[in-house]
């Protein structure tokens, strides 16, 4: 778990430093009226995109109707592309309990990312030749085998198993693809190989998460992931969907109980800038990012951005000699080489000199690395000496005050994403009450199941509890919604009518 810092715990070196890490943490902090305000806005954009087509939030409308109850059942291949790995999964479904038989993970080439359309279809087909060869003996011997595709990118749904890119995000660029159907590449590149594959069902990750969420948990009513990317589903009834298309929802499309799984795709929230407190270092990491002013919210929360924020952060605190007496490390000048995974370990350090800390800046990156006066005279002298000599010579030297700054910081960038997934999960939670869920006191004392998939939430310490501790901050003075956190009287515990429940391959398996 993490373990606490704030900016009087550090031993402060100069009064600059002081100065600066408190303008930092004012920067970085969200007050609980900021995380209202976001949480309004939020809710009136959903609003919007519901309305219209090609607003900022594409609260794409997934073709998927109801819910599941547990009673669905079959054996199905999926293929899961994020923004790190690819997974094929073989799923057996029965009676309420989904089971994932066999799995591999192939990591994505990151030129695969940036290259041609093709180059990524055919990589995709490979990857399931190669697990249909190596899983031959469990792989059900039908003649066609039914594949549901999770495709973590912004689609807008055609059909079940049709779409079309909207736009790529998290560091994809593949040429040529927006607009088009990567259902339809997928299928050729599985026909060219000869793989009698059918991708009969086409779905964002968040909307895997909360299918699979629901099948065991019937009151899930938002889907969430928080990896690489981020971004939530959630069921949403069809007669407050005014784009709906009805010509594709069926005869009872206008019923209005019926319900529909929306793909929200909130990293695009407040692309506009209107409320979002963007320091410039995140307009740094904006700039320099594959997409620049897209995907404004998700650069600040997601975990493909929270080590490069960091790094942003740190070296300007290196350029005002604020760190490190003024030294970078070639690791630390380097774009992206900072990962969000280095915060996990520094949040974790508990040792009173913060060791674990010390290791991460010294030994991974290193930083504090002064060279010693022998050492720069030998280098003057053009004398080459002998290596190991010259690593001698090297006296790694972060001081304490370093790393607790580090260690500040980290946590302001961490706690941040996690208190401004909260306000958005406000606002979902807020839209969709009395709708979906809470229509009636029974449902109330229901509550309300949300299933997460990806690293952050599953890796970071302390993000649940931030998350957590922000919806309170939202709900607890909101006459409507403060039933959610009513403590239970004995265990004091207040979160049983919000219930967040890892959902581990979900984005799979859903
Ligand atoms: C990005 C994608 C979105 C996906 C999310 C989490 O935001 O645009 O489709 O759900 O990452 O993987």
């Amino acid at each position: 778990c993490r373990t606490s810092i704030t900016q009087s715990d550090i031993v402060y070196e100069t009064q600059k430093q002081q100065v600066t890490i408190a303008s930092l943490v004012q920067e970085f902090t969200i007050l609980p009226i900021t995380l209202k305000t976001i949480k309004d806005r939020f809710k009136s954009e959903m609003a919007k995109g519901l309305a219209k087509q090609g607003e900022t939030l594409a609260m794409v409308q997934t073709h998927i109707l109801g819910r599941l109850n547990g009673s669905e059942t079959g054996t199905y291949l999926t293929l899961d592309i994020g923004g790190t790995y690819l997974r094929v999964v073989l799923v057996e479904l029965s009676q309420g309990s989904a089971v994932s038989i066999r799995q591999e993970k192939y990591a994505i080439n990151p030129l695969v990312k940036v290259g041609e359309p093709k180059v990524l279809f055919d990589f995709m087909a490979t990857c399931i030749d190669s697990f249909l060869l190596a899983n031959d003996a469990v792989i059900p011997k039908w003649s066609q085998l039914e594949l549901g595709f999770t495709f973590s990118f912004p689609v807008l749904q055609t059909s079940i198993n049709s779409g079309t890119l909207i736009e790529w995000t998290k560091g994809y660029t593949c040429h040529g693809m927006v607009g088009k159907d990567p259902a339809k590449f997928l299928q050729q590149a599985l026909l060219s190989r000869n793989l009698n594959v059918n991708v009969s069902a086409l779905m964002n990750d968040t909307v895997g998460t909360l299918l699979s969420h629901a099948y065991q948990h019937p009151h899930t009513v938002v889907g969430l992931g928080l990896g690489t990317g981020s971004n939530a589903a959630y069921i949403e009834r069809v007669d407050r969907i005014g784009k709906r298309d009805t010509t594709v929802l069926g005869d009872n499309a206008e019923a209005s109980e019926q319900e529909m799984a929306i793909n929200i795709e909130f990293g695009a929230f407040d692309n506009e800038r209107t409320v979002l407190p963007m320091t410039m270092f995140d307009n740094k990491v904006d700039r320099k990012s594959l997409n620049p002013s897209k995907q404004l919210f998700e650069k600040m929360i997601a975990g493909m951005y929270l080590g490069e924020i960091t790094r942003n952060v740190l070296l300007d605190l290196i350029d005002n000699r604020l760190l490190f007496r003024g030294q970078s490390s070639h690791k630390l000048d380097t774009p992206w080489e900072f990962l969000t995974e280095y915060m996990s370990v520094i949040e974790e350090d508990s040792t009173t000199d913060l060791e674990d800390v010390r290791h991460m800046l010294e030994d991974n990156l290193g930083l504090g690395q002064v060279e010693s006066l022998e050492s720069q005279l030998v280098a003057v002298a053009g004398t080459t000496g002998p290596t190991s000599g010259g690593e001698l010579l090297r006296e790694p030297a972060t001081t304490l005050s370093d790393r607790q700054i580090v260690k500040l910081v980290v946590k302001l960038i961490g706690e941040r994403s996690a208190r401004l997934t909260a306000a958005v999960l406000g606002g979902i939670l807020e839209h969709t009450m009395g709708y979906t869920w809470a229509r009636n006191e029974a449902e109330r004392q229901g509550g309300v199941d949300i299933g997460v998939d990806g690293s952050l939430y599953g890796l970071y310490p302390g993000y649940e509890s931030d998350l957590v501790r922000g919806l309170e901050e939202l709900f607890v003075l909101e006459p409507e919604m403060s039933f959610l956190f009513a403590k239970d009287g004995d265990s004091g515990k207040f979160m049983e009518k919000i219930r967040f429940g890892r959902s581990l391959d979900g984005s799979s398996v859903g």
